[in-house]
């Protein structure tokens, strides 16, 4: 199973998102891969937001191993679950997909926990709420390791 995490600029929500998932997959001893992106490229290259990074580390995790980097086409191709944190995230990532061919893998990914509900993820980069995005993501991640593992 490969994963990847979308958010606006893959520096607060999809990081967070990525780290959970991959501190899961390794105590389970999975053979799952997860990656983050944004859909804009306002952030290439930078380490996740530092509020991220305390947070993560707050739950015994490190995610400054990673970089931001925008989504791809071809990402499309090569995972097999696509997870907007929110409504735009997803109306862009399958803006991507023109001729509707991946579809199926691309979800909001509170409907993992909430389905059907399209419920976004809150962009936490100017309320600061970075536990509530925590909690959300670890909710939606362990239902997610539930329901395909
Ligand atoms: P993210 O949060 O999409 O969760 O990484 C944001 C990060 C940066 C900006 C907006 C949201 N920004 O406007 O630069």
């Amino acid at each position: 199973m490969k994963i990847l995490m979308v958010c606006l600029g893959n520096i607060c929500r999809s990081p967070l998102a990525e780290g959970i998932m991959q501190k899961k997959i390794e105590d389970q001893g999975l053979d799952w891969q997860v990656d983050s992106a944004g859909t804009s490229g306002w952030h290439q290259g930078e380490l996740p937001d530092p509020r991220s990074i305390e947070k993560a580390q707050q739950h015994g995790l490190d995610i400054t191993y990673q970089r931001s980097r925008q989504l791809l086409s071809s990402d499309l191709e090569d995972f097999d679950l696509i997870l907007a944190m929110d409504t735009s995230n997803y109306n862009n990532i399958k803006k991507l997909d023109s001729e509707n061919i991946h579809s199926d893998k691309i979800k909001m990914i509170l409907n993992f926990v909430y389905p059907n509900e399209n419920r976004s993820v809150p962009d936490p980069y100017y309320d600061n709420g970075f536990q509530r995005v925590y909690d959300m993501l670890d909710q939606a991640t362990e239902a997610i390791l539930n329901q395909y593992s």
